[in-house]
């Protein structure tokens, strides 16, 4: 089932996931979180750590396997997968860095990378609990427009709109890679649970045709219909394409749910 809740914005997302993950880690020590990287997850990230501090959680035994990376960009740079799921998620949270994946962007072992990364997935029980945002032309990881449903972690050419959109984070476009390794479709589809999170105006249509459109790879967000499991937390604006009927606007957390 696919529950769609519109919050204030993203602190209140942030806080509303975290209360959840922070259940679930109390719950199960050993939880497998499923890490986006971008502007969108940042406030879970913040809020988790947040709750981990203030309600002394123990996150020594759990795991985290990131979405993607770019090709060809050194680990240590700044905009690598690798240092910001470091410095964001596995710093931040205190996590046992052995138990953090990304996966290996290094262009000389590509050719296996994918299916190691799968098996690392594998052999941790699989992802739990995974966070996604959505790119404005309905990718998730970086699936982008034409990536079948049952795709599994391969590398992938970045389309001129996502080199565009992610150019924030570099100096110019031109620094921007042309390729990254992702989970596919079908790895994110195996989660337990999805947390699909997306805010701003710019998603809006996005956001419309993964919830509404026909399932098709034109739209890899659409595929979050196939997921028994999935929580979309929104800002109105964000909503914006949706049906009022299609919501439920949520003031607080999930707290004693
Ligand atoms: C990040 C990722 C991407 C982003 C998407 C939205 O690991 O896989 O799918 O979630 O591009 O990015 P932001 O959150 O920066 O708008």
């Amino acid at each position: 089932m696919t529950e769609v809740l519109v919050v204030a914005g993203p602190a209140a997302a942030g806080e509303y996931v975290a209360d959840i993950l922070a259940r679930a880690i109390q719950t199960d020590p050993e939880t497998v979180l499923g890490l986006a990287t971008g502007s969108t997850p940042l406030p879970i990230y913040a809020a988790l750590a947040e709750r981990v501090r203030t309600e002394g959680i123990d996150v020594s035994s759990v795991s985290g396997f990131a979405l993607d990376e770019y090709v060809g960009i050194d680990p240590a740079h700044e905009q690598s997968y690798h240092h910001v799921i470091d410095a964001e998620v596995t710093q931040t949270l205190g996590l046992n860095p052995e138990r953090v994946h990304v996966p290996s962007g290094n262009p000389d072992t590509l050719e296996s990378a994918g299916a190691a990364y799968e098996e690392a997935i594998r052999a941790a029980g699989g992802v739990g609990w995974q966070i996604l945002g959505i790119g404005a032309n309905g990718h998730i990881g970086f699936n982008e427009p034409g990536s079948p449903i049952d795709s599994l972690t391969r590398q992938v050419p970045l389309t001129e709109q996502t080199r565009q959109d992610n150019a924030r984070f570099f100096d110019s476009i031109d620094d921007v890679p042309r390729h990254a390794i992702t989970q596919g479709v079908g790895t994110i589809l195996r989660a337990g649970h999805l947390f699909l999170l997306a805010f701003g105006e710019h998603k809006a249509d996005a956001v419309a045709r993964a919830i509404n459109g026909p399932v098709s790879p034109e739209i890899p967000a659409s595929a979050i219909q196939q997921h028994p499991n999935v929580t979309v937390l929104l800002d109105a604006a964000a909503a914006s394409g949706l049906d009022a009927a299609e919501y439920t606007v949520v003031t607080g957390t999930p707290a004693g749910v």
